[in-house]
């Protein structure tokens, strides 16, 4: 059926991903700009109240999936109200976090039923990875991760590839699926305002998928089925117990499958990751105005690839993407 959630192509966002914060406690180069960012008031913030009533208005009208992201969502202290009031409307909940705060949260995460965690990890290596999020955490992180496995939480691994960083831990990522349940899934570098993205520090889709046939037999290398509304095309290598993904944004991407509508964290809708016009919600919901119009009519503009970059010449064209906000204002 269509509903104020189909856009012109027919695609239904029945997936929203909330933005509860624009603060983290690690500094991730490719995510955050190295003299920060601007953060929004406090008092621009949705509230645990606002993020509630904006997210049952999505419901009503169709989404079944919410996942919180942010900058860090487990930093936001008011997260147990949070989780405790979407868990409520019984749609699918998840979250994407980098892993620190998880051991702290993990009973929140249970009461609520948010089984599925995406966890930032771009590295097996503790130096480096002091170098690419400039912390000293890498231990906590790992141990995190393995508290959610023994906890049977489904999880899965972003690891962002670059050029010169981690490619030559692609293999060491997917050895780590022989013997824990989980999916890794390499990321292409993506550019946002101030990560200094250019195309050669960006690891492809078929860099990635050579690089494993070096180590791997193609029979060993299984395609598995791709879940519906994909970002990752899924693999499996053969007998082993998880699995990995490459999430192609730049040279394949899986934009004709589109489900996702972004809610930001003071309140804004973005009708694309890459798009930089944004919907105020927040100020319409605090003038007691109706928010539904506000929605469909974002929804209406979207465009059909990447907000309208196509071509790998336009995604060069830093003008396209210098306005959008960094990632640590979207939450990916
Ligand atoms: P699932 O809900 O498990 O499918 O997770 P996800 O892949 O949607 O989300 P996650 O937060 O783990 O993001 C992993 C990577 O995919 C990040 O680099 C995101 O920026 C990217 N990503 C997530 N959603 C989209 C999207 O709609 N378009 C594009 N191009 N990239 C996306
Ligand atoms: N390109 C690709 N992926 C990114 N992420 C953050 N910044 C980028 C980028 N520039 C990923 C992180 C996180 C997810 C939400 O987005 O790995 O797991
Ligand atoms: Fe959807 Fe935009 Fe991502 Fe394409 S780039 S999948 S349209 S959010």
């Amino acid at each position: 059926s269509k509903t104020i959630l189909t856009d012109d192509f027919g695609r239904k966002h029945n997936y929203l991903r909330i933005s509860l914060l624009e603060k983290c406690n690690l500094r991730c180069t490719y995510c955050m700009p190295a003299d920060g960012i601007a953060l929004s008031p406090k008092a621009s913030l949705m509230t645990a109240d606002e993020i509630f009533s904006i997210a049952h208005t999505f419901v009503e009208n169709g989404v079944d999936k919410i996942r919180l992201t942010g900058g860090e969502p487990l930093l936001r202290k008011d997260f147990p109200e949070i989780a405790s009031k979407l868990a409520t409307l019984g749609v699918a909940l998840s979250i994407t976090t980098n892993g620190i705060l998880i051991d702290r949260h993990i009973d929140v995460l249970k009461q609520n039923k948010i089984n599925k965690i995406n966890l930032s990890l771009d590295t097996l290596i503790s130096s480096k990875f002091h170098s690419i999020t400039l912390r000293n955490q890498f231990e906590k992180v790992v141990d995190n991760l393995h508290l959610l496995l023994n906890n049977d939480f489904k999880v899965k691994v972003n690891v962002v590839l670059m050029k010169g960083f981690n490619e030559n831990e692609i293999v060491d990522f997917v050895k780590l699926t022989q013997h824990l349940p989980l999916s890794v899934r390499f990321i292409e570098f993506m550019p946002f305002a101030g990560n200094e993205w250019d195309r050669s520090k960006m690891i492809s889709q078929n860099e990635i998928l050579s690089e494993l046939e070096k180590t791997f037999s193609s029979e060993e290398i299984q395609k598995l089925e791709d879940e519906k509304n994909f970002t990752a095309r899924t693999y499996r290598i053969k007998d082993f117990q998880g699995d990995f993904g490459i999430i192609s944004s730049i040279t394949n991407p899986f934009c004709d499958g589109c489900n996702r509508i972004r809610l930001t964290a003071n309140g804004k809708i973005k009708n694309c990751l890459f798009s930089n016009s944004e919907t105020d919600l927040l100020t319409a919901l605090r003038n007691g105005e109706s928010i539904t119009n506000l929605i469909s009519e974002s929804i209406k503009s979207k465009k059909k690839v990447r907000a309208g970059m196509v071509t790998l010449e336009e995604i060069d064209d830093p003008k396209l993407h210098f306005d959008n906000r960094s990632m640590i204002a979207i939450g990916g």
